[in-house]
Order: structure tokens, then sequence, then C-alpha cells
């Protein structure tokens, strides 16, 4: 249940992309999944998280409206571009502040970026997991344009102590809330594709997504990519607080559900699994005619997808599909099947995907107490009409 303050704060934040529904209010109360005026799941009022309906997955780059929301905390309620800084200090030779001004000084870089939720999927885990409970759509792939952070830490002179680098945002944090806080390792820092973003899409940022500076890990979990930065800091071992350990860690060895774990026994998530969605049909379908357009996404994080296969018989065989012309490092290739279904009734249709590391979608997902990094192979049932 959330209260009342948290309610207002979340309906103020939507007004700024939907105008705000009377349903929200009852279905705040009830915690019921409710749709704003652009179709998005509201999947949290609390600290406003959005879904992308799978449907809405047609374009290669999601529009900004479409692309979903993952907050920990509070959006800031005040953000003045003009007075904007971010630090960059720790273990560094020449500690430095920089506005907007100073950043547009450094070379632009652009990457076009597939941004998974370490925890979409999280509602397909068996047994059931708490959580934001994820279905298909806590990811989309936009086009972000900044500075390399390695620009910026080369100005600053990384000293050789300095191994992580952490990033702290502007959000605000509720009483006893650990403040969201994270670090990536040096080496992932200083890749050339590693930002400071300032713009999505070929638009500044909007609130949700990090305005007026974003970090960008691209390949990674969306949780690597701190919005609202304010603060970037050298340290010279991993940051040690909450949403490193024990938030964000999978178990060395696969656990049985209800098994503990050791901390020492579990490592930080970095980078995504090789997985696919199906956009359409959607699951539970009704679909007619001969031919039946199937088709979704597919990505690996740090890998390229190999190829994609559909199975229209529960599994028994597999169809290549056809994989779309755009692509990029980091960025999902749509991917599509045309099905000529030999007879009416009911089907399952799944999708699998490989990519260049020969890593191969698994039938069921490594079952994680957190459900992170869900990416067992997709399915949907549909009925085919005579
Ligand atoms: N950065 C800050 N400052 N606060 C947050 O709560 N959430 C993270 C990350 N960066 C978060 C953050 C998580 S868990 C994800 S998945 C991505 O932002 C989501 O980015 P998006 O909201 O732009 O889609």
């Amino acid at each position: 249940m959330i209260s009342r303050r948290d309610f207002l704060k979340a309906t103020s934040a939507l007004a700024g992309v939907f105008s705000v529904h009377p349903l929200l209010a009852w279905a705040g109360e009830s915690g019921l999944v409710i749709s704003g005026e652009d179709g998005m799941i509201v999947r949290s009022l609390r600290f406003f998280d959005l879904e992308m309906p799978v449907e809405y997955l047609k374009a290669w780059i999601t529009p900004v409206p479409h692309f979903f929301v993952r907050n920990h905390m509070h959006e800031p309620s005040t953000l003045d571009a003009a007075e904007w800084r971010v630090s960059i200090g720790g273990e560094v030779e020449k500690p430095l502040s920089l506005s907007l001004e100073d950043l547009e000084k450094f070379a632009l870089h652009s990457v076009t970026n597939t941004l998974e939720c370490a925890g979409n999927g999280r509602a397909f885990q068996q047994p059931h997991v708490p959580g934001v409970q994820w279905q298909r759509g806590a990811v989309g792939t936009a086009r972000f344009s900044g500075v390399r952070l390695r620009d910026v830490l080369q100005r600053a002179g990384v000293k050789t102590t300095g191994k992580h680098v952490m990033f702290h945002g502007l959000d605000e944090v509720p009483a006893k809330v650990p403040p969201f806080v994270r670090s990536i390792p040096i080496e992932k820092a200083m890749d050339a594709d590693t930002l400071i973003a300032t713009k999505m899409n070929g638009a500044a940022l909007t609130k949700h997504h990090g305005y007026p500076a974003r970090a960008l890990v691209p390949g990674w979990i969306g949780a690597a990519s701190c919005k609202w930065l304010a603060e970037i800091k050298v340290l010279d071992k991993e940051f040690d607080g909450n949403f490193m350990s024990p938030g964000y860690r999978m178990p060395n060895q696969p656990i049985k559900p209800g098994e503990a774990v050791k901390p020492e026994d579990t490592h930080p998530i970095t980078a995504l699994g090789v997985k696919s969605i199906i956009a359409n049909p959607s699951d539970g379908a009704t679909v007619k005619g001969r031919a039946v357009q199937v088709h979704g996404a597919a990505w690996a994080g740090e890998a390229d997808i190999a190829r994609v296969e559909v199975s229209t018989d529960s599994g028994s065989t597999w169809n290549t599909a056809q994989l779309g012309k755009e692509q990029a490092r980091y960025a999902w290739r749509l991917w599509s099947y045309s099905w000529k279904p030999a007879k009416a009734g009911d089907f399952v249709l799944i999708s699998r995907a490989t990519d260049s590391q020969g890593r191969v979608q698994p039938s069921s997902a490594v079952w994680n107490p957190s459900g992170y990094l869900y990416n067992a192979v997709d399915q949907v049932k549909v009925h085919v009409e005579a």
C-alpha cells in the first residue's frame, strides 16, 4: 500500500507525461496495475516505475514516451540546468566540477544501446520472487549521446590506485532508505562507449530518464547507468553500499529456491545475458488468416545476436527467424518469422536467441532470490481461428 504523500509525488511525476487519469487514485490505493494515457503499465506509484506493453515494440528505436522508467527513489523535485554541476573526485590528480556548458566542450559521442532492467521478466520466475513484477517491457533501445566518461576522467587524471568509478544521482532519498549509489570497474568506465549522456534519441534527456545528465554503461544492466548524475568518484575498490551488496548480485552457483547463500558466494551483475522476446502475437491472442507475422526483439548485452529461432509447435521443431537490418554493437535486433498455420487450433509459439559467444537462451531461467536476469525462451499461447 502506498502512502498518500508518495501517491501525490508519483502522480505529479506522471503529470509530466500524461494527464493524470481519475482511475489512478483508485488503482493507487488498491495496488492494481493500471495504464497511463500513453498506455504504459504503471508497475509502482511509490517510486514511479513504468513498463512498456510488449505490443508497442515495433521499431528498432523506442520512442521516449514508450521507454520504461525504473526509479528506486523519488525523482529530484527541482533540477536547474543552469545551476547543475557534476563533481569528479576521489582517486584523481585534479578534482573537477563541470557544468553542462563545460561538458559540451568535450567531443560528442553517441551509442545506440538496449537498456534493460536486471529485474525484467521477474514476474515469470518460478517460484515467485518479490520485487517489481516486470514482465517483458522493462527494456528499450535508444540512441544516447553525450561525452565519453573516459575523456572526463582523463582530464581529472586517474591515479594508479583508481579501481572503480562510483556514481551518485540527485534522487530524493526517503528516510531509512539507503541512497542509490553504485560503482563500475575502471576498465568499463574507460571504455570508449561509456558515456555521460545528456541526450536520448536526439533530444535532451527527460526528467524520468535522468535529465540533465546520466551515466550510460552500454551492454550492462540498467542499474549501472545512474540518472541525474551529481557526483563521480574514483575509488580504490568496489563501492560496498546496499545497491552493490546485497543488491544486484547473483549466486556464483545455482541455488534451490529458499536456500541461503553467503555474500561471499555471490558476484555483482554486470553485462546482460542473451534473450529474445515475442512482441506479436500477444499471449492469449486469437489470430486469423493463413499468414501470421511473428515478431520481436533479441539482445545479448556486450555480445551480438547470431540467430533467433521460432517454434510454433511447443518446441518440437525450430525455424530460423529473419533478423532486421538495423544493428549496432549494444542494440537489440528486431526479428520476424512468417508463420503459415496448417490448421486452426491452439498453439504455443516460442522464440530462442543465440549470441556471438555461443550462448543460447535457456528453456528455463536460473532461479535466484531477486529474480535478476530472467532470460528463459519466450513463449506465447495463441488460438488460430479457421
Ligand atoms: N539512477 C538513479 N539515480 N536512481 C535510480 O533509481 N535506477 C536504475 C538506473 N539508474 C536508477 C538510476 C535502474 S534500476 C535502471 S533499470 C535504469 O536506471 C532505468 O533507466 P530508465 O528509467 O531511464 O529507463
